[in-house]
This record gives C-alpha cells, sequence and structure tokens, in this order.
C-alpha cells in the first residue's frame, strides 16, 4: 500500500538525539537541546519567543490558557480543522464558534467573520489549513476593530508566508505540531511562538505545572506539556532541513497538479498570489463532474494499493464541543469540504513515476464511470 505519508528520519535526527541522550536531556527543560530548538525555532519564524511543549494540542490548550480564556468566553475557530483547535477552546471550558471555510483556499471566509463576533468573542484561532497560510493582514485588520486576540493554528503550516512573512508571527500567538505527519517532526511534540515578552513568560510558566516561589506552593493551575530534550535534538536536525523539505513538497504538489490537469471534478486549492503554500498535504476536492463520489474513489484507490484520508468533519458538527446555544453558524462550504475533500499519498519524496501511476488510477476511476453512464 502506498502510505498517505512516510516521515524521513536521517542520521542527523539519530545522532541528535543520541547526543541529547548522552547528556542526560531526558526530562525537564535544561541543558542544550530545548533552548537551542526554541531560540532556532523563534528565528526562523521572524518571532521573539518560541516555547516548547509535547504536542500541537498541548501547544493550543497552553496558548488559550494563556490568553485566560475561560468560561462564557466566545473563539472564532476555522470551522474546518483538526478537532485540536476546538479542543483547547473547550477545555478551557469556552464556546467554540466555527466559521464557515472560503471556496478557493479553503480557510476561514474572512467575509463571514465579523457576523459572528459578539460581546463575549474574545479570540480568533485561524487554522492555517493544509499549509496555505490565511491572509493574516486582513484578519489582523479585522481582530484590532474588535480588540480580539488572534492565537494562529499553523500545525501544518511550518514555513508558509503571507506577503513573505513567515506564519506564527501575526498572531498574539501562534502554535505548531511536529506529529510525525508534519512540515518537521519530532515524533510528538509542539511549538507556541510569540513576539510579546510577557506571553511568553506565562506560557513558560503555565507549561512546567506554574511553579514559582516557595516551590511546591502554586498561585496558578498549570499543566504538565514539556517536551523532552531528545525531542528537541531531533526538532534541531529536522528545522535544518526545512527548506529542503518544503521544496520538495510544494514539486510533489506541482507535479500531481500537472497530471491531473483537465481531469473533470478534480479541484486543488487555489495558492493566492500573495501566499506561499507548503502543501502539507496533497488535497484536493472531488466534485459531482467527476463520475462518482469522493468515498467510491477512496475506495477503488485503497484496491490498487493507494491510500487516502478524507478532509476533517468540521466543527459545526461536532457532538463533543459546547458551541452557541443558538447553534452552529452554518457552513455549508466546510461541510461540503468534509464530504468531498481526499488527501492523496503526499510523502516528500514521492518519485514522479508513482505520482503519474496515482493520477492515471485517478483518471481511470473516474472515466470508467462517466464512460459506463454515457
Ligand atoms: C490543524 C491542526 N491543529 C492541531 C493539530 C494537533 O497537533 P498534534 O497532533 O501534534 O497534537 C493538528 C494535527 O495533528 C492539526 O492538523
Amino acid at each position: 500500500m502506498i502510505p498517505v505519508f512516510e516521515p524521513k528520519i536521517g542520521a542527523e535526527e539519530i545522532s541528535r538525539v543520541v547526543e541529547a541522550l548522552e547528556r542526560g536531556e531526558i526530562s525537564g527543560s535544561f541543558g542544550e537541546a530545548i533552548p537551542d530548538f526554541e531560540s532556532q525555532f523563534a528565528e526562523y519564524c521572524d518571532c521573539r519567543h518560541a516555547v516548547a511543549v509535547s504536542s500541537g494540542t498541548t501547544a493550543l490548550h497552553l496558548a488559550v490558557a494563556a490568553a485566560e480564556i475561560g468560561d462564557g468566553d466566545e473563539v472564532l475557530v476555522s470551522a474546518s480543522t483538526n478537532i485540536a483547535t476546538a479542543l483547547a477552546v473547550h477545555h478551557q471550558g469556552a464556546v467554540t464558534v466555527p466559521v464557515d471555510s472560503e471556496e478557493q483556499t479553503w480557510n476561514l471566509d474572512l467575509e463571514k467573520l465579523e457576523s459572528l463576533i459578539t460581546p463575549r468573542t474574545r479570540a480568533i484561532i485561524p487554522v492555517h489549513l493544509f499549509g496555505h497560510p490565511v491572509d493574516m493582514d486582513r484578519l489582523r485588520v479585522i481582530a484590532d476593530r474588535h480588540d480580539l486576540l488572534i492565537i494562529e493554528d499553523a500545525a501544518e503550516a511550518h514555513g508558509a508566508t503571507c506577503r513573505g512573512r513567515k506564519v506564527g508571527s501575526f498572531g498574539d500567538m501562534a502554535c505548531f505540531s511536529f506529529y510525525a505527519n508534519k512540515v518537521i517532526t519530532t515524533g510528538e511534540g509542539g511549538m507556541v511562538t510569540t513576539n510579546d515578552d510577557a506571553l511568553a513568560a506565562r506560557l513558560r510558566l503555565l507549561r512546567n505545572l506554574a511553579f514559582t516561589k516557595p516551590r511546591f506552593r502554586h498561585e496558578l493551575a498549570g499543566f504538565n506539556f514539556r517536551m523532552t530534550g531528545y525531542q528537541a535534538g531531533m526538532g534541531l536536525a529536522q528545522l535544518d532541513k526545512i527548506e529542503n523539505i518544503i521544496a520538495q513538497k510544494r514539486q510533489v504538489a506541482a507535479t500531481y497538479r500537472e497530471f491531473l490537469s483537465g481531469t473533470a471534478g478534480i479541484q486543488f486549492p487555489a495558492e493566492a498570489a500573495w501566499a506561499r503554500n507548503v502543501y502539507w498535504m496533497v488535497c484536493v476536492v472531488v466534485g459531482t463532474e467527476f463520475g462518482i463520489s469522493r468515498d467510491h474513489l477512496a475506495d477503488t484507490l485503497r484496491n490498487d494499493g493507494i491510500d487516502t484520508r478524507t478532509f476533517f468533519c468540521p466543527m459545526n458538527q461536532q457532538p463533543c464541543l459546547r458551541l452557541p446555544e443558538s447553534g452552529p453558524p452554518s457552513c455549508p462550504v466546510a461541510d461540503r469540504l468534509w464530504e468531498s475533500g481526499l488527501y492523496l499519498p503526499s510523502t516528500n519524496d514521492l518519485p514522479t513515476e508513482t505520482i503519474a501511476w496515482i493520477c492515471e488510477r485517478v483518471q481511470a476511476a473516474g472515466q470508467q464511470q462517466r464512460r459506463a453512464a454515457a
């Protein structure tokens, strides 16, 4: 089976992990690897601070907690996202207000955002979905007009840029994931970036059980969201390679686009003129003109030995969340993406011949049905 994604771990990652282990950087935040990874990641994002944590999920939870968002507050969240984005809001006792997607990049629709703002709205969590940045310059204008915080969910978008500036540097805080299939990985892991000195101090405090003086007497209810030193060692090796990784990802996406161009009913996301999409995954929407449904296509590809994944079930449809009492806002575009979106195999060094074969199988699946219907 051709997997959706296969992480590449090289000799550099292994030796950095072993070096950290040999220095005893097993737990706690002392030693070299964590501060080095934090400062190099902050520099990569053109940010003053980066705080390493145990996952993208805990990065988001920590950021929402550091913003002191809680009971009764409302947070606008991209409807089309991983549940982790909304869980950060939920676990702090706040209400998730899903914002529908737009048709071109599939990111949250900035035209629909302002009508959802109420006196209880505290923050916006825009998700740079599948590696395409949100238009952060436009979003900042809206957020400032209503005095709202921005917490970027950049879990899928390390290195993506908006008018030449990296994601992670626009929001009051931004959250990254280093899960195995992310742009760079530490196995499990995450990072919160910020340019705000006070927020950085609060993030560090809350990450480590909010220890103050005297030790073991706690003014604040913190978390253990610490990363290990040897994970940070792996992150340093990955960070050295990030621009090559992004170039490979962009190449894989360009090759798919070339082979599938002109295939009726297959839509790729638009790359906005002001954006660098890092193509976390190669994602397509299967429209009615394709001839068969997304699920039928996924089954056909699985029979050919090609694995795929569906897009996210949107937040307006999640039974586990605290949604607005008046009912979740309607999100027709995010609903349609959930029903018709598919990620294709997206390993960074996927050979051109393999991509050609996958595209040939995609086209054959649609053509067979269209011929049968004719
Ligand atoms: C948009 C988004 N946010 C948050 C997360 C959570 O990250 P993690 O798996 O590292 O907890 C993920 C992915 O896993 C994601 O895709």
